[in-house]
């Protein structure tokens, strides 16, 4: 006996099977090989005569075709069930409704985003979008804001190692949206009515921190701008955004880049104004604000004698938050469905 045999053996009992057309015609090839007086059958029967060294090498190789040979049988006899189609018992109604393929929706996050565009685009404000990797300068210096000035400890920066400019220094990851005013003041001339929406990062992390989250930045550039303009664009800001009853208060405060600098409150989601125990005094804060110091107007190459201008930044994630009364920041970047198919 030899391996070359048993070989042909297999494959001619494996092509007889591949185009055998009914389970008939399975079975008597099944009793031709395997049954009590089949072919493998009777070569497994001569393998206890085999010299220790043909039995490892020619009973292995027995062995291996009765069982390609039963696989074969079953597949056949498989793929021949699903082939048969009883034309007498199908069905279809052509009046049935189709099945909806699952549909999904824009983020959260991303749908805030165009919402907050439509408000200011509006009232004469443009989308702009600056370097998500920005020099040092733009993000601090220009903002007044010099290397180790103790101001910059409020904003976390990431910074990377390899880059730095020989001029703007270091490259940071956008702390915030403000570097979008220098920018745009190199870019623009007055009249400037700009809203930069901006991926942010900071080194945080709690319920009401992300690592990367989003602001929304204005800036207003013209002649004679003054705070009852930074006022009134956010008192429609937050009626458009969070319903016609709202109303926001200035309350001051420091930023290094405008003077006289704010904090802007909405008046509370859940009590209305009246104080409960989410906001206690009836007030929420949206952001800063303020004037646009003139040492900013200055590097942005304006003229602070013959212009004037407001800038905001607020969080696109918090206004969102408070709008649908969220209380982890977290749950906006999981991913999770259950949660993200509420909206
Ligand atoms: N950039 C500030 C922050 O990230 C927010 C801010 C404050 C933006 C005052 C402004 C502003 O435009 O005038 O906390």
């Amino acid at each position: 006996m030899d391996i070359s045999k048993i070989q042909n053996l297999k494959n001619q009992a494996i092509s007889a099977v591949l185009e055998a057309q009914s389970d008939d015609e399975l079975e008597r090839l099944r009793i031709a090989y395997l049954g009590r007086k089949g072919e493998i059958t009777q070569l497994l029967k001569t393998i206890p005569s085999l010299s220790a060294s043909e039995k490892k090498e020619i009973g292995q190789s027995i062995n291996d075709a009765k069982k390609a040979i039963e696989q074969a049988i079953k597949d056949t006899k498989k793929s021949q069930q699903t082939q048969k189609i009883d034309f007498d018992q199908e069905w279809l109604d052509v009046t049935a409704p189709g099945k909806r393929p699952a549909v999904g929706h824009l983020h959260l996050v991303t749908e805030t985003i165009e919402e907050i565009t439509d408000i200011f685009e509006k009232i004469g404000f443009t989308r702009k979008t600056y370097p998500e990797v920005e020099w040092d300068w733009y993000s601090f210096g220009a903002l007044n804001m010099p290397e180790n000035h103790p101001a910059r400890d409020d904003w976390e920066t990431l910074y990377l190692d390899k880059l730095k400019h020989q001029k703007y220094g270091r490259a940071v990851l956008t702390p915030h949206t403000s570097s979008g005013q220098i920018r745009e003041m190199e870019q623009q001339k007055p009249p400037i009515r700009m809203l930069n929406i901006a991926k942010c990062y900071r080194r945080q992390a709690d319920v009401s921190h992300a690592p990367m989250f989003y602001q929304f930045e204005t800036l207003v550039v013209d002649k004679d701008i003054n705070i009852t303009h930074l006022k009134g664009t956010l008192d429609y800001f937050a009626r458009q955004y969070f319903g016609k009853d709202r109303k926001t208060r200035i309350r001051p405060f420091h930023f290094q880049f405008t003077e006289p600098s704010f904090e802007i409150d909405v008046t509370c989601i859940v009590c209305g104004g009246q104080g409960c125990p989410v906001c206690k005094d009836g007030w929420l804060e949206l952001g800063g604000a303020g004037m646009v110091h003139p040492l900013v107007l200055k590097h942005g190459g304006i003229d602070p004698e013959k212009y004037s201008g407001f800038a905001s930044g607020f969080g696109v994630e918090r206004v969102l938050m408070m709008k649908y009364g969220l209380d982890d920041i977290r749950l906006l970047f999981n991913g999770d469905l259950r949660f993200l198919n509420q909206f």
